[in-house]
């Protein structure tokens, strides 16, 4: 029994990788991703996997019996790239699909939706059994720039008092390794998020408290936020699309209170606390 893990060499990818070496054989672990010679490190099978080369990827997944699809990052060609996948799983005979989606694809207003939403679909259409993995925002979309706000002195946004129940990276990879490897979740939905809700004031709050320094939350309108970030170095087209993720988020998008990633991995959420320790220890 095969499991085939797409997006192996991303970030989510490579600790579900180590997750999943904890638990199967190193042997029955595929990583299919665009650049074998990239997945060399993680210490398993490597095969070449490009979403966007839909003629190479039945024959790819020969003898994956589950696979394990981390969406892509290329956002606009995700709804193609993904319904590629599904239909070569289809036709390679893959008898279980996880996809990792969005919190509540299906209600929320982050324009990033759409695309998980027509995958979904695409999966549920191919008869295959699955499980939706509707992630949340990971807490290092906030924690992998506490540099910069050290630096800048202030914690920056547009969210006002939005309550925001992230999760960390290695949360998210330990429930995709609980579907890949116990029985029970076919066919479901799951929204899986923190079990802590928090406001970017309160995130600024406890970066203050851990560096003993005063580090306040500025509360911009989206487009003033995004001429900071554009001012700040990024990319037009990366900017007004963080500033875009704003509304959504003081909208109350990115929180949920129905712990279903904690009842998944059978213990809590790493705390925001800790996870800004960390990430002020990195
Ligand atoms: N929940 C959240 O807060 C959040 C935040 C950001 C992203 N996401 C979503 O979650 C996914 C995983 O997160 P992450 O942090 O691991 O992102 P990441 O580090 O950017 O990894 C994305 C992975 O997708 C692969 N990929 C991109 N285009 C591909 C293609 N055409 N064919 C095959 N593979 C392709 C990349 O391959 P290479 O290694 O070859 O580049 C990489 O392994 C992201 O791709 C995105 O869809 C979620």
């Amino acid at each position: 029994m095969k499991i085939g893990v797409t997006g192996a060499t991303g970030q989510l990818g490579r600790i579900v990788i180590e997750k999943l070496k904890a638990k199967v054989a190193a042997e029955n672990i595929v990583a299919l991703v665009r650049s074998p010679q990239k997945a060399a490190a993680l210490g398993i099978e490597a095969r070449e996997f490009d979403y966007s080369k839909p003629e190479n990827l039945a024959a790819a997944l020969a003898g994956i019996e589950k696979l394990l699809v981390i969406s892509s990052n290329e956002v606009g060609q995700r709804a193609v790239q993904h319904t590629n996948v599904v239909e070569a799983a289809k036709k390679a005979g893959v008898k279980f699909i996880t996809y990792t989606s969005l919190l509540r694809a299906d209600t929320s207003t982050l324009s990033l939706a759409e695309e998980h939403l027509v995958t979904e679909k695409a999966i549920k259409e191919s008869g295959i059994t699955y499980t939706i993995l509707r992630n949340g925002w990971y807490t290092e979309n906030y924690t992998g720039s506490i540099g910069g706000v050290l630096a800048a002195g202030a914690v920056i946004g547009a969210s006002g008092e939005g309550k925001i129940s992230s999760a960390t990276r290695a949360d998210f990879a330990e429930a995709a390794v609980v579907v890949l490897t116990t029985a029970g979740h076919e066919n479901k939905t799951y929204d899986l998020a923190g079990d802590e809700a928090y406001t970017m004031t309160e995130y600024a709050a406890e970066i203050s408290r851990q560096t003993g320094k005063n580090i306040p939350y500025k509360n911009l309108t989206a487009v003033e936020y995004a001429n900071v970030l554009v001012q700040a170095g990024l990319p037009e087209g990366v900017a007004q699309f963080l500033a875009g993720t704003q509304p959504p988020t003081e909208k109350g998008d990115l929180c949920d209170d129905t712990h279903q990633l904690s009842k998944l991995i059978g213990r809590p959420t790493t705390t925001l606390k800790e996870a800004i320790a960390t990430a002020l220890k990195a």
